[in-house]
């Protein structure tokens, strides 16, 4: 099982759009494994986004981040991350295809609604950064029975 990290953006908070972001996931069959609201302040986004740090887009993408809060959440599943960025769909919303979150739900370049760790290097980091503290809940799900096959001794 890997985890990742999902960040549901100002721009999703604020249009109410939290609930029907979370619901995707949770519909793919992903487990929740943290969640919360909060405010992300100067600090948090530059090391949350370092690597882009000398992008021509960087200044207004942490003004972006930092303009109204965010809800972050901890994902779980077998290829978590990859799943997740399938669902999010391509980063601009002008281009991200119908059926993802992006594609369905924006049309903005910048504005796009949602964040997800891109490599399992990313992922540890950025889940280090937002649930460090012990905020990432482990708990069994008697339903993965159904989720995966399980027969072979591990989900599939
Ligand atoms: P994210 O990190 O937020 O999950 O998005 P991503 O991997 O799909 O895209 P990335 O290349 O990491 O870019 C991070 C965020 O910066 C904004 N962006 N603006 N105007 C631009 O050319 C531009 N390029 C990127 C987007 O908000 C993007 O999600
Ligand atoms: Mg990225």
């Amino acid at each position: 099982m890997e985890t990742t990290l999902i960040i549901l953006k100002p721009d999703a908070v604020q249009r109410g759009l939290v609930g029907r972001i979370i619901s995707r996931l949770e519909d793919k069959g992903l487990q929740l494994v943290g969640l919360k609201l909060m405010q992300i302040d100067d600090a948090l986004a530059s090391k949350h986004y370092a690597d882009h740090r000398e992008k021509p887009f960087y200044p207004g993408l942490v003004r972006f981040m930092t303009s109204s809060p965010v809800v972050v959440a901890a994902v779980r599943g077998v290829g978590a991350i990859g799943v997740c960025r399938n669902l999010m769909g391509a980063t601009f919303g002008s281009k991200a295809a119908a059926g993802t979150i992006r594609g369905d739900f924006g049309v903005s370049n910048s504005f796009n609604l949602i964040h997800g760790s891109d490599s399992p290097e990313a992922a540890a980091k950025e889940l280090s950064l937002f649930f460090g503290d012990g905020g990432v809940v482990d708990f069994d799900r008697p339903i993965d029975c159904w989720v995966y096959d399980t027969s072979g001794g591990s989900p599939e």
